[in-house]
This record gives C-alpha cells, structure tokens and sequence, in this order.
C-alpha cells in the first residue's frame, strides 16, 4: 500500500456534516493535513479552532481552514458537502435544484486551487451532483466519485449484524444504486462470514427469511429519516462514510467500496451515476467490475437509474 506522502483533504463546508467527516479523518489519522473550507468565515474559523485543539490528543494530522477557497490548494482528495439539507419529509432528490445552483460556482473554484484533487461529492442528492459535478468540472469520471451508499451499506451492515449476532464487519452486504429511496440491498450476494443470508443460524436460533431481508432493506430507507426526525440532520456515520472513502484514496487502498460514480456502459446505462462496489485508489475509482444480479434486482437497479435521470432532466443534465 503505496500511501499518498503529505497528503491533504479538503472538506467543503462547515456545517454538522462537513465537520463530522473533518473530525472523523482527524481521529482515523486519513490525511496529513486536513483543511476545511466555509463561506461563513466565523463558523469556519471557529470549526477549525475546535479541531485543531483536538490534534494533541488525535492523529498526526495538520488542521487549517478558512473562508478563502485557496485553503484547498494542493489538495490530493476534496470533499464536497456544501448545501442545503434535508427537512423533515424532504427527499434527497427534493435538494437537486438549489444544491445543483450551489455546484455550479463552487466547482469552477474548487479546481482553480485543487486541479489534481479527487472529488468526493456528499453534498445531496449525491448521485445527480455527482453527475453535475463531473460535467462542470470536465474532469474523468473516475476522479468524481461520491460517498453514494457507502453510509446505506453500513447501516444495512449494522442492522444485518445486529440479527445475526456477530460483528458487522462479518456482514458482506451491499446497497447498491441510488443513495435513496431507490437503493436496494443484493441480497442475492449477501453473505455472513461465508454463508448465505437466508442459509444464516444466529447463536440464538435467528434464521432471517424473505420478509425480514424486505423489512431490513425499508429500515435502511428510512434510516435518514429517522435521526433527522430526531436530531435535525444526520452527520456522525456520514462522517465516518466519508473518512473511509478518502482513507481508500489517500492510501490508495484499491479497496471495493459501493461508491457512485458516472456510469459509462454499466448494464448499458451512461450519464447516470448510481452505486455499485468499485475499486477505489489513489487516482479515485480505477474499476467498476459487472454485478452479479438476479433479474429482479437488475430491474430495480434500472428503475433506479431512471429515478435519477428524471430528476437530471429537470436539471438539464
Ligand atoms: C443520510 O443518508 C441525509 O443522505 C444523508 O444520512
């Protein structure tokens, strides 16, 4: 593993999720140094003070930021999640128009300091932007990646994990698709420790059946929902998201993560960019192997893909 030297992150925005992937890099130690930039000088300036207090008793990371885009300059990754945020009962796809405007002055920016940067779009709705952010900026589709369903894999991970009674990191299962409402679990290949879901025995006895693998795959749905519902927004296990997919560029991992990025022929689809499990190194998404389907779930993955298109005409991408 051929680690990026003096690498550097940049994360765009200040807000609850721009510092919660800020904070997460800085304790996983995913940069050398770790740069925040924010519009809103006194939020940024004290965002950056609040992190770099913290460096002591972290990694070995450098924290800088400000309101003045040149912090990014030199950046080996740049992460996006300026923007407006979901409501309660708001859809991802609900922000496409306002945070495509925001996109489209930030992009130009961005790549003025960092023209080298992989760029990770978390910003929502994360696939659409990802699309825009690729067209804006001109750049290969594979150095546009975002976070996609890397943070619905984890929480199907957790919830699978948690039935099964074992480690989630025992639980190979992906959500694939949109990072929303029509993401959808391959069941088909989902695997714990080497034995098929629906072949699993829990320590308890617990066997998972049809139904509750449709009941998981709802909860993942929702999950956004319900912390927002809660707290307002969702940050911490975006944050972490985030941290792990620099972590796999900066590192350059060459490690499968169900990131998005613009496909080009998958399962015949162009323009469109939708999650599937990709390799992902230093130069940002370096393959996305074909998919092992069933029919049905290759119709969801369309139908998918064709959620997400509707919403791109609006945009006019
Ligand atoms: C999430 O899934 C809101 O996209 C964000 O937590």
């Amino acid at each position: 593993m051929v680690r990026i030297e003096n690498s550097k992150l940049t994360v765009v925005g200040a807000g609850s999720v721009g510092v919660a992937v800020a904070y997460a890099a800085l304790i996983r130690g995913s940069a050398r140094t770790i740069a925040l930039y924010d519009i809103d000088e006194p939020k940024v300036t004290a965002e950056v003070l609040d992190l770099a207090h913290g460096t002591w008793l972290s990694g070995s990371s450098q924290v800088i930021g400000g309101a003045d885009p040149s912090v990014a300059a030199g950046s080996h990754v740049v992460v996006v999640t300026a923007g407006a945020k979901q409501k309660p009962g708001q859809t991802r796809l609900d922000l496409a128009s306002t945070n495509f405007e925001i996109l489209q002055t930030l992009m130009p920016t961005l790549l003025e300091h960092a023209p080298h940067a992989v760029y990770c779009i978390v910003t929502n709705p994360c696939d659409v932007l990802t699309v825009a952010a690729q067209r804006i900026s001109g750049l290969p589709a594979s150095r546009v990646v975002s976070s996609g369903t890397v943070l619905d894999t984890a929480r199907l991970r957790w919830l699978v994990a948690e039935r099964a009674q074992v480690s989630p990191a025992s639980v190979h299962a992906d959500i694939v698709a949109e990072h929303g409402d029509t993401g959808f679990a391959l069941w088909s290949q989902a695997r714990i420790g080497s034995t098929p879901v629906l072949d699993w025995q829990a320590p308890d006895g617990h066997r998972f059946t049809p139904r509750e693998l449709d009941e998981i795959t709802q909860s993942v749905r929702d999950a956004a929902y319900r912390v927002i519902e809660g707290k307002g927004a969702t940050n911490l296990a975006i944050g972490l998201a985030g941290a792990r997919v620099v972590e796999a560029i900066l590192e350059d991992q060459h490690d499968v993560l169900p990131v998005s990025t613009v496909l080009d022929g998958f399962r015949g689809l162009h323009g469109v960019a939708l999650s599937v499990p990709s390799v992902v190194g230093a130069a940002g998404v370096l393959h996305v192997p074909d998919l092992t389907m069933t029919d049905a779930e290759a119709d969801l993955f369309h139908a998918s893909a064709d959620a997400l298109l509707a919403t791109q005409r609006t945009l006019g991408i």
